[in-house]
């Protein structure tokens, strides 16, 4: 059975996830920080794209040490397994999400990706080189429950998240929208990728909606077709 897949994503109004710079700033408020670490707290493994990893780089971590505390106490490891999709593994080994002493590391990629890169990150990371042109998120899940992952939480950015709507492997997905407009046609937006047309959208049913302040806190489960 595949993991669970759940997505989370602060979003602007006008729904983008960043600016067309793809700028890495402080998005939400602490009350959707506090959500991020609840639902990383219940995941086995988070997924993001490499260019979530080169924007920001933070080590994927549950930081609120109390939500952490109920998290070990579960029997769980201190925080989820970060895991980066990239085919050509053209990323700094230096940020965070490749050196932070807690975490530990998975990295998805492609022959497209040379011989010295891979050594390089073998040296911080677990490397799985596939065999392929392009990683498809079916394959991810595979890996990620071949190594007993049960629940995933994917965060971003809007290409990665296509990859999980478009083969149908979202379970479900939390919005927050934060007070801004950030405009762009070329900044990024909670899904982007091909796009899905009129006839074969992705429905959603909503599952709870909540104000705190000038946030809107959405969940939505997929509508399985
Ligand atoms: N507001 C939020 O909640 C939030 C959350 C996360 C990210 N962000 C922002 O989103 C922006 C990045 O989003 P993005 O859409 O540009 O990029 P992304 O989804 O983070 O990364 C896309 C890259 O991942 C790699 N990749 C490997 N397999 C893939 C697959 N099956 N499908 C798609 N991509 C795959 C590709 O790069 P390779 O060439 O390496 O294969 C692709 O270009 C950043 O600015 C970040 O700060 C915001």
């Amino acid at each position: 059975m595949r993991p669970h897949v759940t997505i989370n994503m602060a979003m602007s109004v006008d729904g983008k996830i960043s600016t067309r710079l793809r700028e890495d700033f402080s998005f939400g408020s602490k009350e959707d920080r506090r959500l991020m670490d609840v639902l990383r707290a219940r995941a086995d493994a988070v997924v993001v794209g490499s260019r979530t990893v080169a924007s920001g780089g933070w080590a994927i971590r549950v930081r609120d040490r109390d939500i952490r505390r109920k998290r070990v106490a579960s029997g769980h490891t201190l925080h989820p397994l970060n895991v980066v999709l990239t085919r050509a593994l053209d990323l700094p080994s230096t940020k965070q999400f490749f050196t932070h002493s807690q975490t530990r590391r998975l990295v998805i990629t492609t022959r497209a990706a040379s011989d010295v890169r891979v050594r390089r990150f073998k040296k911080c990371a677990e490397v799985v080189v596939l065999p392929a042109k392009r990683i498809r998120a079916s394959r991810a899940l595979t890996l990620l429950a071949e190594r007993g992952i049960r629940r995933v939480l994917v965060e971003g950015g809007g290409a990665l998240n296509y990859a999980f709507f478009e083969e149908g492997l979202v379970d479900e997905i939390y919005v927050t929208i934060t007070p801004r407009i950030i405009a762009g046609a070329d900044a990024p937006t909670v899904v982007d990728g091909k796009g899905f047309l009129a006839a074969n959208l992705f429905p959603l049913e909503l599952v709870s909606s909540r104000r705190k302040d000038n946030e809107v806190f959405l969940r939505y489960r997929a509508v399985r077709r």
